[in-house]
């Protein structure tokens, strides 16, 4: 079964994360991080971890995690990774996907982003296993509310890590 880690940093879209982690498949092992930034927003699940516990599985190279979405990601979440910080169990994990050449989905939530937001960005899409994939909608797909605008997103993150979806209405 292949494993998933789902993290929440302090960005404005917390709650984008959480249904990310709950529309997951049934045929994946979930996991999920949040930040303590995050934790302001969000109720405990199944498989939660605590951001401090950097010694929790997902820290380390050898558990295994297949794919980590970090939805939504703060800056400061962004400029740790990006310079290789591993302070928390969010940066770890980050850490770990990008040794361990393991796909990255980071979901960068700012308005608007800085030249610094953007190098990082840049050097980390660089890197072949990264993937940055900000909240941004388009109107295309003709969304009636939050919640279609919410799937759109999902949707597309989850097409971007290979996750089978019926989330949003495709370009015909
Ligand atoms: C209500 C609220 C909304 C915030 N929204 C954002 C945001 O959209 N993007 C961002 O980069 N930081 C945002 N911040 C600031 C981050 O929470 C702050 O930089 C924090 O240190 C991030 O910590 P973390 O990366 O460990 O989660 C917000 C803070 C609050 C209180």
């Amino acid at each position: 079964m292949k494993k998933i880690l789902v993290c929440i940093s302090g960005a404005s879209t917390a709650g984008l994360g959480i249904k990310l982690y709950n529309l997951i498949p049934p045929e994946y092992e979930r996991y999920l991080v949040i930040s303590e930034h995050a934790k302001v927003v969000l109720e405990k699940e199944e498989n939660i971890f605590i951001n401090d516990d950097i010694s929790a599985p997902p820290a380390s190279g050898s558990f295994g995690i297949d794919i980590t979405f970090i939805v939504p990601c703060s800056m400061n979440t962004l400029a740790k990774i990006s310079v290789g910080i591993a302070d928390n169990l969010i940066t770890r994990a980050a850490s770990v996907a990008i040794k361990e050449k393991k796909k990255l989905i980071l979901a960068p939530r700012e308005m608007p982003f800085s030249e610094i937001h953007l190098e990082h960005m840049l050097k980390l899409s660089r890197l072949q296993n990264v993937i940055i994939a900000p909240p941004i909608f388009g109107y295309y797909n003709k969304p009636k509310n939050i919640n279609d605008i919410e799937m759109f997103l999902i949707g597309k993150w989850f097409d971007l890590a290979g996750i089978e979806n019926n989330l949003f209405k495709r370009w015909q």
